[in-house]
């Protein structure tokens, strides 16, 4: 049983097939940019794109990801360490506070990007909804990701 992470083939290992993805990145493989919030699919920090679109690993469960493609905030820059243009918007504005909630953002602007270039502010409020933010980045949030729409474009 197999699946693709940030472009490599993974096998799942028996015991953490029944596992929610979130836990298998962080406790299995390391990969801790992937955040835990709630637990329960309502604040968006633990999101990852399976298939290029968002999704929340906190719950999905391991074996139903197989022969998918998973991609987390450490495969979104290009291997040679290229930042994807939502990560240089970020940058460039300033984006974060205390960090907690950006690499779900991230993660859900890139996916909007990727999928509609140039969305409108309207797209970009129901696209960014589900990502919660406790220190109110939300401001800084939508101009990066304007700016990285136009950085594309
Ligand atoms: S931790 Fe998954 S949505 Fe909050
Ligand atoms: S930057 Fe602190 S929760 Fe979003």
């Amino acid at each position: 049983m197999k699946l693709e992470i940030n472009g490599k083939s993974i096998e799942i290992p028996e015991a953490w097939r029944e596992a929610r993805l979130l836990w298998w990145l962080r406790d299995g493989l390391g990969l801790i940019g992937t955040r835990f919030g709630c637990g329960v699919g309502a604040c968006g920090a633990c999101t990852v794109h399976v298939d290029d679109a968002p999704q929340r690993s906190c719950l999905l469960p391991v074996s139903s990801l197989e022969g998918r493609r998973v991609r987390t905030i450490e495969g979104l820059a290009d291997p040679d360490g290229t930042l994807h243009p939502v990560q240089q918007a970020w940058i460039d504005e300033s984006v974060p506070q205390c960090g907690y909630c950006q690499a779900g953002q991230i993660m859900s602007a890139a996916a909007l990007l990727e999928s509609e270039p140039a969305p409108d502010d309207e797209r970009i409020e129901r696209a960014m909804s589900g990502n919660l933010c406790r220190c109110g980045t939300y401001a800084r949030i939508r101009k990066a990701i304007r700016r990285a729409a136009e950085a594309q474009s």
